[in-house]
């Protein structure tokens, strides 16, 4: 039986500051049937289009974006924050509320050829995904679908992605 999977997932006022409704995926992934229907949901969405890698950003693309690779039976590629990844980088910087932060992807893991679908757990202004995205163009392969298991429908990141031939799925709406 498919579950209400948006009631699955916790509002925590004025988290990480006042005036944000911190939307909190760990009330359901530590829900068992609920973490698989996310997870299958976004793999459903994504087969039989000839994708050869899923993408999961740090921290919480991690979680979801494993899950989906194995559901799909491609591998995942971590994108990370900046100093951690210990081969060759390509890094990207990204606007934070305040200020920027930078993501880096290993030079060496994608040729022309893959076909990589980025997953996260939400997507708010973008700023986050469309640095994923940039990363994983300069590698030379073709990045065309993303999967969120959150849009934050109010702000701009699903159109921004859109703009730059993005299909995107997911599976909740908060306004
Ligand atoms: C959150 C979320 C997305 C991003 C979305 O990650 O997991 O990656 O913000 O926001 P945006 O669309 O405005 O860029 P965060 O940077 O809080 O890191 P975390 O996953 O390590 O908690
Ligand atoms: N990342 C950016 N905005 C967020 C929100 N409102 N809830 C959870 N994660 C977020």
């Amino acid at each position: 039986m498919s579950l209400d999977l948006k009631s699955l997932i916790r509002t925590i006022p004025d988290y990480p500051k006042k005036g944000i409704l911190f939307r909190d995926i760990t009330t359901l992934i530590e829900h068992p049937e609920g973490f698989r229907q996310s997870v299958e949901a976004i793999a459903a969405a994504h087969r039989g289009i000839g994708i050869t890698h899923v993408a999961g950003i740090e921290a919480r693309g991690f979680i979801f974006g494993a899950g989906v690779a194995i559901a799909m039976g491609v591998g995942f590629i971590p994108i990370r924050k900046k100093g951690k990844l210990p081969g060759q980088t390509l890094g990207q910087n990204y606007a934070l509320e305040y200020g920027v932060d930078t993501i880096e992807i290993h030079a060496d893991v994608l040729d022309a050829g893959d076909r990589v679908l980025l997953v996260d757990d939400l997507i708010a202004t973008g700023g986050t995904a469309l640095a994923a995205v940039s990363l994983i163009r300069r590698t030379g392969a073709t990045i065309e679908h993303a999967g969120f298991v959150i849009d934050l429908v109010d702000l701009p990141g699903g159109q921004r992605l859109r703009d730059q031939g993005i299909a995107l799925t997911s599976l909740v709406e908060f306004e």
